[in-house]
């Protein structure tokens, strides 16, 4: 049977891997976020797609540097993503709250060095 769209109707879709998007200012301090709306868009050339709200800080560093980092967490940093994920880098040094350390980008090691392609209102990300 058929139900009605609900507001919440998304959350069937849910749970989902969740991945950190980390960003930077011009003066090259590091944010972080975790976003679970990430897919992979193209094996070839490498291509992912996530979805930030426009509202995130996130959102305004991306458009301004045009790249991210892209990070796939394990589970023993659970509290990690709730601390990233409740405050705004805007206000908070979120790797500091939350104990993490800023280590360059290694495919193999999880974590991938994105370039942004600006289309207006949409976000495409290069993995590389
Ligand atoms: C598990 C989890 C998944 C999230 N996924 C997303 C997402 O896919 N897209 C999004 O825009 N926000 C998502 N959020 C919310 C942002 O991470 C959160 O609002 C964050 O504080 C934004 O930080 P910023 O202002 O420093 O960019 C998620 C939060 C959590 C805890």
């Amino acid at each position: 049977m058929l139900r009605p769209v609900t507001s919440e109707s998304y959350r069937l879709l849910h749970p989902k891997l969740v991945c950190f998007l980390t960003s930077v200012d011009k003066s090259g301090k590091a944010n972080i976020m975790p976003c679970a709306w990430v897919s992979p868009a193209s094996e070839e050339p490498p291509m992912v797609i996530a979805f930030v709200a426009k509202t995130h800080y996130t959102a305004r560093l991306i458009k301004m540097t045009k790249q991210f980092g892209l990070s796939i967490p394990d589970a023993s940093m659970e509290r990690a993503i709730w601390v990233t994920g409740s405050v705004s880098g805007k206000d908070v040094d979120k790797f500091a709250k939350a104990g993490l350390q800023q280590l360059q980008a290694k495919k193999d090691q999880g974590s991938y060095g994105c370039r942004v392609y600006w289309v207006p209102g949409v976000h495409f990300g290069e993995g590389g």
